[in-house]
């Protein structure tokens, strides 16, 4: 079995390190299965990385199939149990999951929607079409207040998509100060007169989605001129300076990014000694948009239930590939920005198969044990370009492609997805520890990945956290974790796995996706031996 080749090992961590030992043949467990080769995961703890920004942890939730409706919003009348028409169980649930940002309202949707057909009292609000989602009806029920109170109701924060493709600089510009301004405004006074006297603050706004696309089906140079005026023009009052965030690349579209970030990355100097001498970038971020099909063909996502051996590698090899996408795009990134000063926010990303004929709405995914291991690997990549990836909003947090959550009438189910986040929530805000992973692969058909997926980082209070994912469907993996200083520690871990690849969550059903503790974690010397389930989301905690 070929080892992984030194640039597909994480090459993020900068410089060389000798590899350490590992076993070349697979090993039997005490059960007397058969055990993929040892991995080994030398982490540089003296040479501490960045902060994990929490917002890497973020959620994207659209107007779209039932994302909104019915996923957050039943109306204050509704006999499921709601907070001025909030649904509990789906606050409770993310304010478990520590949810720290939120993108709204699209995707697509966000480059038709005008905002004040969303505010006032409801029963006289616009009914709207959404004609970026099967001309469904749109009650503006949920609008800009109730968007707001769901962030307070949760603990997280603004993400808002002004429109580009159908609006203007005028329609955001007054959006945002309908927001944020002071009550003494007459922007704020409206804000006020519909319930609201305080001003919210929006530290992130981004200036449209999918320009090249949906959302105005744009060159690259159009976009920049119109990003460059809403750029100038666009402000937020208190809670912070705004965070513009320009639409990114499609995937593999370094051409964008590279035109994008020239077209941005300076202002002209203001030739008036006493105002702004500095030219500075017009960016806080820029966005990228990548999702997991069953290969690499949009037009064939694949199945998300009964799906084959060979559709989990492929799958997953796609989802491997954010690796590739966020350090192309950031090396471009690099050449206008070297002190990484703007962030790539990457804030479409998640599995998005075929839904079965008979979804409920659209877009609507069965959630299964493969979504957790994307989920896994996809945040382990984020984790480890922490430098540069300072926002991530997975799609869709409700009832949308691969979400953390799944209604049907009264009922929620968390999905594995959903105990990922939770599991993973350790890292947020947390220093980034290099991790050298030194990992067998995993083959299956033409697909070879590393076996052993992994990021690690130190909290506050000196706890290590170490996340692992095992993409071998089969085989348990024997893990050596080598790191200083940690004799005299505990150690403790829990992994998410199930019976079969494509184990979905059920309504109704026991959840099987609970994270169960991982038996016989040791430590001798700077060594931490485990072995983590075939097919599973690992967390280890040293502390
Ligand atoms: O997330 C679903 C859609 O995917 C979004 O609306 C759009 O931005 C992307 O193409």
């Amino acid at each position: 079995m070929g080892r992984f080749a030194f640039s597909h090992r994480i090459a993020w961590v900068g410089s060389f390190v000798l590899a350490l030992s590992t076993a070349t043949a697979p090993a039997a467990a005490a059960n007397g299965e058969t055990t993929a080769p040892r991995t080994t995961l030398l982490l540089h703890a003296d040479r501490p990385g960045p902060r994990i920004a929490p917002e890497i942890y973020g959620q994207f939730v659209e107007h779209l199939g039932r994302g909104v409706y019915e996923g957050i919003w039943v109306g204050e009348g509704s006999p499921i149990p709601n907070t001025r028409g909030i649904r509990n169980d789906v606050t409770q649930a993310l304010r478990q999951a520590k949810v720290p940002v939120i993108r709204w309202p699209g995707g697509c949707f966000a480059d038709g929607y005008h905002w004040r057909d969303g505010i006032g009292p409801r029963d006289k609000r616009t009914r709207s079409i959404n004609a970026a989602w099967g001309n469904a009806p749109d009650s503006n029920a949920f609008g800009t207040h109730e968007f707001m109170d769901f962030l307070d109701q949760i603990g997280a924060r603004p993400f808002v998509s002004v429109n580009v493709g159908s609006g203007s600089v005028r329609e955001a510009d007054e959006w945002l100060r309908y927001m944020t301004a002071p009550v003494e405004s007459s922007a704020g006074a409206e804000r006020a007169a519909n319930g609201r006297a305080a001003p919210w603050a929006v530290p992130y706004v981004g200036v449209g989605n999918e320009s090249w696309g949906c959302g105005g089906k744009m060159t690259a140079e159009t976009y920049v001129a119109q990003y460059r005026q809403y750029a100038a023009n666009l402000r937020t009052f208190g809670g912070g300076p705004t965070k513009l965030i320009a639409v990114g690349a499609d995937t593999d579209d370094y051409e964008w990014t590279e035109k994008v970030m020239a077209g941005t990355m300076k202002s002209r100097p203001n030739p008036t000694p006493l105002a702004y001498i500095n030219p500075r970038p017009l960016l806080w971020g820029l966005s990228l948009h990548f999702y997991t099909f069953t290969g690499n063909d949009w037009y064939a996502k694949g199945r998300n239930v009964g799906f084959t051996r060979d559709d989990w590698a492929k799958a997953l090899g796609r989802a491997q590939l954010t690796d590739e996408m966020v350090r192309r795009h950031s090396a471009i990134m690099d050449r206008y920005d070297p002190e990484k000063k703007v962030a790539l926010v990457v804030d479409e990303w998640g599995a998005w198969f075929n839904s079965e004929k008979d979804a409920p709405s659209a877009l609507y995914l069965e959630s299964t044990l493969r979504d957790a291991v994307i989920a896994g690997l996809s945040l382990n990549i984020f984790n480890n370009h922490a430098d540069r990836v300072r926002m991530a909003n997975i799609a869709q947090m409700v009832n949308v492609i691969q979400s953390l959550i799944l209604t049907r009438g009264k009922e929620m189910v968390v999905t594995p997805t959903w105990h990922v986040f939770d599991l993973y929530k350790v890292h947020q805000g947390a220093t980034q520890i290099p991790v050298d992973v030194d990992t067998p692969n995993y083959v299956q058909g033409a697909t070879r990945l590393p076996t052993i997926s992994a990021s690690a980082s130190r909290d506050a209070a000196g706890k290590l956290h170490l996340s692992i994912v095992n993409l071998d469907p089969d085989k348990p993996a024997p893990v050596d974790m080598v790191a200083s200083a940690l004799s005299g520690r505990r150690a403790q871990a829990s992994a998410i796995t199930a019976d079969r690849i494509d184990r979905p969550v059920q309504f109704g059903q026991p959840d099987p996706f609970v994270p169960q503790p991982v038996k016989a974690v040791a430590i001798r010397g700077d060594r931490l031996t485990l072995t983590v389930p075939a097919r599973s989301v690992t967390l280890v905690t040293v502390e």
